[in-house]
């Protein structure tokens, strides 16, 4: 029996999982999302083409794999819809290949779930976490207040009706609001979607998965958000509401925590976030904006600009040992070419005090970084392909971190493309 493979992000999101996933998919059979929603973007690039998927795992792009979207997603059918269109349009249709399944058991984000998420950030004015907007907050809590819809009810005769009675619920919440908004358009857009969704085979998938490890087929479960996001661990509340943790995998897509193989922690040679919430390594300055600018740090589903920051270790060591951590990818290394020097943060300070680990009031405190300059390399390495071609301070910033994370680096990462990626051990 073989088991499932984890891939996830160790930091505030946006690591490069989607053009990792799909690097890592020729060695799998399945690649299953397993928890977040539409609130991810995954960007992919190959053969000069660029792809961003919000629902639809990234291993969609090899042929022989199956994609499962788990028990743990939550689904905007309209989103989804228009995933599958656009990647119909340039050339891939997984519905007709049969190489996309959806979860009966995952749950629908309605139209009114986007509404109530609008509501809700625009009351908390400055305050706001900053969220996707996609309606995503709404939909875990009907779904842990019991009163969600799930995909497989789509199909029961009094679908309508459940739905009716929910959006009604819906409605009585907005009224508390100060809230304007028309659900005519949005409303027959889902319902065409919902016809749509149909079409794409419903599984159980505790039994899908379980059935490929039994069958000796290898699975990797995509992780979308990342820990720092995580609703138990991360910075609440300004965190997603999903738990984007290892643990996560096994929940979203009915796994055993013994079916866990290995865990691949991916992390950007820098640090970003998106939307409000701590961050104790930003720089709120010219570098940071330099890192936005060289990295292209701006949303891939909603355009919005990321707060740009140096690496936080002690952030890093918290998401290692909260998803078992077996082997580390370091992603857009290419964008520190340019820098003199480099800085990590190895702990932080407060009151003259070191905590080396994330206080649990984070966001009161202010904890001040800590850093350590390393010699930059002031090299391209958007070119090089293997192991030797590495320059000796990046080497040197390995094998730190190495020594700091107590995980191997496995992959490097040095551009956007499949083919800009090394593997180191
Ligand atoms: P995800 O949500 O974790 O899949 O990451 P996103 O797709 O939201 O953001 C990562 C961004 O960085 C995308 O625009 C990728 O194309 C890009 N990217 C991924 N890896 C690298 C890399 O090594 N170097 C550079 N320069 N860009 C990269
Ligand atoms: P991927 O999978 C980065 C952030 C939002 C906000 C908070 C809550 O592409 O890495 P939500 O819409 O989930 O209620 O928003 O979480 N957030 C992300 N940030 N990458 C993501 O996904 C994110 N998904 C949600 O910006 O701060
Ligand atoms: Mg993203």
């Amino acid at each position: 029996m073989t088991q499932v493979d984890v891939l996830l992000g160790l930091q505030w999101g946006d690591e490069g999982k989607g053009k990792i996933v799909d690097v890592l998919s020729p060695q799998y059979d399945m690649i299953a999302r397993f928890q977040g929603g539409p609130n991810a973007g995954h960007t992919l690039e190959f053969d000069g083409k660029k792809f961003v998927l919000n629902t639809i795992p990234s291993g969609i792009f090899n042929e022989n794999i199956m994609n499962l979207i788990g028990n743990g997603v939550v689904i905007d059918p309209i989103i989804l819809k228009r995933e599958l269109d656009n990647l119909k349009k340039a050339g891939h249709d997984p519905v007709a290949t049969g190489k996309l399944v959806i979860a009966r058991k995952a749950h629908l984000i309605l139209p009114t779930h986007q509404l109530l998420d609008a509501a809700n950030e625009q009351k908390m004015g400055a305050g706001k976490i900053g969220s996707t907007l996609k309606g995503i907050g709404p939909t875990y809590m009907d779904k842990t207040g019991r009163n969600g819809l799930r995909v497989g009810d789509t199909t029961l005769p009094d679908f309508k009706a459940r739905y009716t009675k929910l959006v009604e619920k819906h409605k009585e919440i907005l009224s508390h609001y100060e809230f304007e908004y028309d659900l005519t358009e949005k409303e027959a857009a889902f319902f065409e979607a919902i016809e749509f969704i149909k079409n794409i085979p419903h599984v159980d998938s505790e039994h899908f998965v379980n059935g490929y490890l039994k069958a000796g087929k290898k699975v990797l479960a995509e992780g979308a958000q990342g820990t720092l996001l995580d609703v138990d661990f991360g910075s609440y509340p300004f965190v997603t509401s999903s738990n984007t943790t290892t643990a996560g995998a096994c929940t979203g897509l009915g796994i055993a925590p013994n079916k866990v193989g290995d865990v691949f922690g991916i992390f950007k040679a820098y640090c970003t976030r998106v939307g409000g919430g701590p961050f104790p390594t930003e720089l709120d300055n010219e570098v940071g904006e330099n890192l936005r600018q060289i990295g292209h740090e701006f949303g891939a589903t909603t355009g919005r600009a990321r707060r740009c920051g140096w690496i936080d270790l002690p952030a890093l060591k918290y998401a290692i040992m909260l998803n078992g951590v077996t082997e580390l990818i370091m992603m857009k290394a290419d964008v520190l070419d340019g820098f003199d020097t480099i800085y990590a943060c190895t702990h932080y300070e407060h009151n003259g005090e070191t905590i080396d680990y994330m206080p649990y009031d984070i966001i009161s405190i202010e904890p001040k970084p800590v850093l350590k300059a390393i010699e930059g390399w002031k090299t391209d390495l958007t070119g090089i392909r293997s192991i030797e071609q590495v320059p000796s301070q990046l080497a040197d910033y390995i094998a730190f971190l190495e020594k700091e994370l107590e995980v191997p680096i496995k992959y490097l990462s040095v551009g956007p493309d499949r083919t800009q990626t090394l593997t180191l051990k």
